[in-house]
Order: structure tokens, then sequence, then C-alpha cells
């Protein structure tokens, strides 16, 4: 099995070692690679990700990856836009789970907002938001097939914008249609709307599905529920790849000082386990996790004073025991 390992810049080379070496711990036979990318190359090569990276990506079973800074350049086109895209790495899913909820939030990775067809102009400036059936019908036959994998516990919630936009009525009525077929239970919801809810009672969601900016806000927002950004991971999947990531970013911020939280990148690392059917791996990870924070080691935005690293060798010391 082949994983390809990217810290990228800022925060991103703080968390990812403390995730790689968990992941080395439950799959240590797997072949490792590093991938440098990011803002350190731009500046060095004039280009952040070539196309040997997204080779050397497409060649692996699995990518763990850290976070990067957006170069200061008006026609820098964003990595991580190009991965999602080179990949067709169209589910973005990010789980959001705390005492009483469970939520798992399916973000169209493709399209949308970010179809990368606009124009800055002095005056006026224009992003063409794309939603097509394929792409919806797709990101909604994922949001099913998650909803009956975790017991069909509350309806499917199809989050849109469609009393506004017209692509959004495509997106809506495609969702519903692939829901009918697929015999799941859905609700549909006007995203802003949602999101209040969600914040609000967020025990009576379970999968949300929608389109990629809608996504991207409502994850971001729901990082409230749980402690903050720092606690989010994702997993990016395709057809044929398939993308782990922290929901947060580079966090030039504190990037440097050894206090960045390394749940989310430990809990990406998770979702890759899960994805190879390390259900029970995934679970003692969460459990170790959840255990180091009752009992005050973890980072300061958790409200504790330990380091990245030293908030990660509880986690990894709590894992050898629960194994032993
Ligand atoms: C995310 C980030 C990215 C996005 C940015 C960095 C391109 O905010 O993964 O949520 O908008 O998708
Ligand atoms: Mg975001």
């Amino acid at each position: 099995m082949k994983i390809a390992v990217c810290e990228g810049d800022g925060i991103g080379r703080e968390v990812i070692p403390v995730a790689k070496k968990v992941l080395m711990h439950f799959l240590p036979d797997a072949d490792y690679s590093d991938i440098f990318l990011g803002y350190e190359k731009w500046e060095k090569e004039g280009c952040a990700c070539t196309e040997d990276d997204i080779s050397a990506m497409k060649g692996s079973d699995a990518i763990l990856f850290g976070a990067v800074t957006t170069p200061p350049d008006p026609d820098y086109k964003s990595i991580l836009l190009k991965i999602r895209h080179e990949l067709d790495l169209y589910a973005n899913l990010r789980p959001v789970r705390g005492g009483s909820f469970d939520i798992m939030v399916v973000r169209e990775n493709t399209e949308g907002l970010y179809s990368g067809i606009e124009e800055l102009g002095d005056e006026r400036s224009t992003t063409l938001r794309v939603v097509t059936r394929k792409g919806s019908e797709r990101i909604a036959r994922k949001a099913c097939e998650l909803s009956a994998d975790r017991g069909f516990r509350k309806p499917l919630v199809i989050g849109n914008k469609a009393n506004v936009l017209k692509s959004d009525i495509l997106f809506r009525d495609t969702c519903i249609k692939t829901a009918d077929a697929c015999g799941v239970l859905y609700k549909t919801m006007f995203i802003d709307a949602l999101t209040l809810d969600v914040l609000m009672h967020p025990e009576r969601y379970d999968v949300i599905v929608t389109t990629n900016m809608f996504g991207d806000i409502l994850s971001d927002a729901c990082g409230y529920l749980t402690g903050g950004l720092g606690m989010l991971p994702s997993a990016n999947i395709g057809e044929k790849y398939a993308f782990f990531e922290p929901v947060h970013g580079s966090a030039p911020d504190i990037a440097g000082k050894g206090i960045a939280n390394p749940v989310a990148a430990i809990r990406s690392a998770a979702m890759m386990l899960e994805h190879f059917g390390m259900k029970r791996e995934a679970e003692i990870i969460e459990e170790c996790i959840l255990r180091s924070i009752i009992s005050g080691v973890c980072t300061p935005d958790l409200g504790g004073s330990a380091g990245t690293g030293e908030f990660g060798d509880r986690i990894f010391e709590c894992i050898l025991k629960r194994e032993s």
C-alpha cells in the first residue's frame, strides 16, 4: 500500500508529523513517500505544485495532506483546488462530532462557485456558478450511501438556496430524485436557515449534502460546535483517489509556535484508516483523543497549555496502552 504524505506550509508542518506517527503505527508496512509543495516551493521554483507532484499523488493509494499558504499573486490558483480537480475528488466529507451529535457534511467538491470560470475586472467581476446533473447526482449518491452506512438515523438534509439560485434548483431536484431512487428519506432546507439550526440543534442532523461553497462555509461554522477548527478532519474522495486533510488552513499567525492543535490532522489520518476498512483502529484513535482532552493535556485552543508534540504524545501513549 502506498501512502503519500504532504505537510505543506505553516502548521501543516507541525501537525502532519504527529498524524503520520499515528498512521505509521497502524499501517507499519505501508510504503510512505513525502511530497514537498506549497509556498516555499513557489518562492524557489515559481510553481507551488508541479505535474510530478500530482503524478506522485495519483500513484498513491491515499494522501495525507497538511495545509498550504496562498502566495500573494493575483494569478495564483489554489493548489488545493487544482488537486481536487485533477484527482476528481468530488466528495468532501466533513464529520462534526460532539457529545450529543454526529453530523456528516457532504460537500460537493468540484463545481458550484469553485468552477474556476471567472473574471476579475475593475468595475465588474464575475464567477460562474456551475451545477451539473452529473455532479449533483454523484454527490447525492455518495450522501445516500453514507446515510445508509450510518443506519438512516435522520433524514438526509439537502442544503440549498433554490429560492434564489437557478443552479440550486437543479442541485436540489437532482438530489431529491437520487434520494427517491435510493429509498432515502430526505428533507430540503435553505442553507442560511440550516446553518443557524445546525448550530442551535446539532442533534437533529445526520447527513447534510450541499454545494461546494455552502459546504465550505457550513463546515467552518460547525467548528463552533466542536471547540474550533483545530478539531475538524476531512476526506476528499473520488472514484480513484482518496485525499485526507484537516479542515483548517496553514494558520500563519500561530505557525512555528508549536501550539497548533493536531487533532484535525490525527482525525484525518483516522478517516484514512476507516477508508481502508480499519474502523476499530479509527475508534481507538478517537477514544484516545477524547481521553487526552478530558485529562487536560491539550493545546491552548482547547483550554490547555500543552504544545502540539506533548498533546500528540499523550494521544499516542494512550493508543499504545489501549492496544496492549
Ligand atoms: C477548505 C478551504 C479551501 C476551500 C480553500 C483553502 C481553497 O477553505 O478546504 O475548506 O475553500 O475549499
Ligand atoms: Mg474552508
